[in-house]
């Protein structure tokens, strides 16, 4: 046996190995079972061990598994298909990568290319990537300090984490001049941004935001970014989270839930025009198994009514939790969009609690990057009744103290 936290840096564990994963729980090597409301990262939509997807990828495995990578294949065209439709028609140009990082990595140098411009423009405590560009979006400046220079970028305050629950219409008009002051310099190629600042702790902002978020871009010829990593593929109750914000996005960016954690597959989204004449080239991106399991992914999302499931019980879930904790002293703040919402504490020790409470009842949770945030995020399968429980298990957690 190895000696894995010597091998494997940094080596994280939260004290559990996982050795089964089936619909929407976790086993470990005790032969603990959990409901996993972290969807793995946000990741696991359709569920875990799904058995058409296996099924695919088990046909596809004795026909084609990888191929050149300067040649089309028939699952690539399939996937390119079937993913170009959920889209509005305007945003017509899929760029092939593997991972959220990288889909962002792609349109920030589609953004510089076609503006001819260098700084980016987004909110701070963010969460955009681990590569050198795309953790130069957001963040803070003691995530970032000990690898500068990073590329050219700066950050805003995010209206609703700086004000929380007292955030008002004049706390986000304050923050649109602020852009507009800022993208005026005509310095800036791209604004990005989540809809929901999906890590720091699902802060939502406004329709009107996106709406004139969008307007001031156009005026000053910067383009705006939707990261749709997290948010996309029915997580906020949408397909995408900015067709809720009738917002539109000149590129974006998906992974996570395009391939479930199948296949390792993202792509950045854009306009013909916006695509025209870059070239680049990723060894791995949409091979033909990561293609085919994609496209059967695709599929389960709409036999299993899965954007639907997402929106019903996660706006029945937010009210529940709003009449049954809310007014709980230990709670601040209970927000978020269809499977995809947070509770906020008033204190880390609090949350400490009701987050081991959960596991010892068989809740797998997690946190946000900021303080005191218990994320709930569940496979967007969930069935109405595991939702009540796990409801009913969080309301105990809490109210129990
Ligand atoms: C919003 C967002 N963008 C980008 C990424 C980076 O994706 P990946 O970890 O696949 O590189 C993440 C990952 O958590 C994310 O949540």
């Amino acid at each position: 046996m190895s000696n894995i936290e010597n091998e494997l840096y940094p080596f994280h564990s939260w004290g559990m190995k996982i050795v089964r994963a089936e619909g929407i729980y976790l086993f470990d090597e005790n032969g603990r079972k959990f409901i996993d409301i972290t969807s793995s990262a946000s990741v696991a939509n359709i569920g875990y061990a799904n058995e058409r997807v296996i099924s695919t990828m088990q046909t596809q495995l004795n026909k084609l598994i990888f191929s050149p990578p300067w040649c089309i294949s028939e699952e690539a065209e399939e996937l390119s298909g079937k993913l170009i439709r959920l889209f509005p028609k305007y945003l017509n140009t899929i760029l092939r990568v593997t991972t959220g990082s990288e889909s962002v990595e792609v349109a920030l140098k589609l953004a510089k290319r076609y503006t001819k411009r260098s700084k980016f423009l987004s909110f701070e405590h963010s969460y955009h990537g681990h590569t050198i560009a795309s953790m130069a979006i957001g963040m803070n400046d003691g995530t970032k300090k000990d690898f500068l220079p990073l590329i050219e970028s700066d950050t805003l305050k995010h209206p609703h984490i700086s004000s929380g629950i007292h955030m008002t219409e004049s706390d986000v008009s304050k923050t649109l001049v602020e852009i507009e002051t800022r993208l005026s310099t005509k310095e800036y190629a791209a604004f990005v941004t989540e809809t929901m600042a999906t890590s720091a702790g699902n802060y939502v902002l406004p329709k009107s935001f996106f709406t004139q978020l969008k307007e001031i871009c156009d005026r000053y010829g910067t383009l705006l970014i939707i990261d749709e990593v997290l948010t996309g593929f029915g997580r906020t109750g949408m397909m995408f989270s900015f067709e809720r914000f009738e917002v539109q996005p000149d590129i974006v960016c998906i992974a996570k839930g395009l391939g479930c954690g199948y296949s390792p597959i993202a792509a950045t989204i854009t306009k013909k025009e916006i695509a025209e004449g870059f070239d680049y080239f990723a060894t791995f991106a949409w091979n033909p198994l990561a293609c085919k399991t994609a496209s059967a992914v695709l599929d389960e999302y709409k036999r299993l009514d899965l954007v639907k499931n997402s929106e019903k019980l996660g706006s029945e879930a937010l009210l529940e939790l709003q009449r049954k904790i809310g007014a709980n002293h230990n709670v601040k703040e209970i927000r978020g969009m269809g499977l995809r919402i947070s509770v906020e504490f008033n204190s880390e020790d609090f949350f400490k609690k009701v987050k081991d409470d959960l596991l010892v009842n068989g809740i797998f949770s997690s946190s946000a990057d900021l303080p005191s945030i218990l994320i709930i995020s569940p496979p967007l399968c969930i069935s109405s009744e595991e939702m009540g429980h796990v409801i009913d298990v969080i309301v105990n957690c809490v109210n129990h103290e």
